[in-house]
């Protein structure tokens, strides 16, 4: 059996990681893994459930059995169009906290393993290269500075007609990220054969030449 081709996008909040990720599964026509959309959908059914993020069980339950389709662009929770709803800041912040639960984790890897499909795929997330896809052929740590990811979160989140107050989105974004790096399983971190792209000074078309310039050295 031909291997499927998968390329790990791992990197912190508001890196540009979604967005490049997803420019190269369309150049190279494969598919798409946002596997930060898995964890916020969890947080959000156990928010609708009534589900304490604290209850690692019963998060997990959630997670094991989480009734999700995904319509092109759209994504369905339990009957409802929930593709804006899982991208407001309280859903980061609650995905952040059931993500360092182990048993929680767990229930999702199988999910998102079942999206390596041929030709190929593009994940972005914090674990892709680590434990989910470890035998990725490129893996690629995207990264900007504090402030670079707060400002494009900020002008993201303006240009959906949210109000965002900059202060308050900084605090936010340090305080997830140092529980995604703290945190015991799968902790954000470069893997070690990842190759470290810094977008501070970058923009997204120069990033996802990058990458696939990488990929065509991967290959070759
Ligand atoms: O997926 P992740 O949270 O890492 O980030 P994203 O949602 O892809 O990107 C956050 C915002 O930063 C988006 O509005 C991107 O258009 C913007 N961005 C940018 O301005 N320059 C980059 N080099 C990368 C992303
Ligand atoms: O868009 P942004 O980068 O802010 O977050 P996301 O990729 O949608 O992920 C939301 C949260 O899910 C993150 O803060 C992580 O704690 C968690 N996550 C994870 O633990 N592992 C992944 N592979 C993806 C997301």
């Amino acid at each position: 059996m031909l291997s499927i081709p998968v390329i790990a996008i791992d990197g912190p909040s508001a890196s540009g990681k979604g967005t490049v990720a997803q420019l190269v599964a369309e150049q190279l026509g494969f598919h798409y893994l946002d596997s930060g959309a898995i964890y916020r959908l969890t947080a959000l059914a156990a928010k609708n459930k009534g589900v304490s993020w604290a209850d690692e069980s019963a998060v997990a339950s959630v997670a094991q059995y989480l009734d999700v389709v995904f319509e092109g662009a759209r994504i369905i929770l339990a009957g409802s169009d929930v593709t804006e709803a899982i991208r407001s800041e309280e859903i980061g912040s609650g995905a952040s906290k059931i993500a360092a639960l182990p048993q929680v984790r767990l229930a999702l890897l199988a999910r998102q393993q079942a999206f390596s499909m041929q030709p190929g795929l593009v994940a972005d997330g914090r674990d892709m290269a680590s434990v989910v896809f470890p035998s990725a052929v490129l893996k690629v740590f995207l990264t900007a500075s504090a402030s670079a990811r707060a400002e494009r979160r900020y002008k993201q989140l303006i240009g959906r007609g949210e109000t965002a107050d900059l202060a308050v989105i900084t605090a936010d974004l340090e305080a997830r990220d140092a529980r995604d790096r703290e945190r015991i399983v799968a902790p954000l971190a470069q893997a070690q054969d990842a190759l470290l792209l810094d977008t501070t000074e970058l923009d997204i078309q120069s990033a996802v030449r990058q990458v696939l310039t990488w990929w065509r050295q991967k290959i070759e």
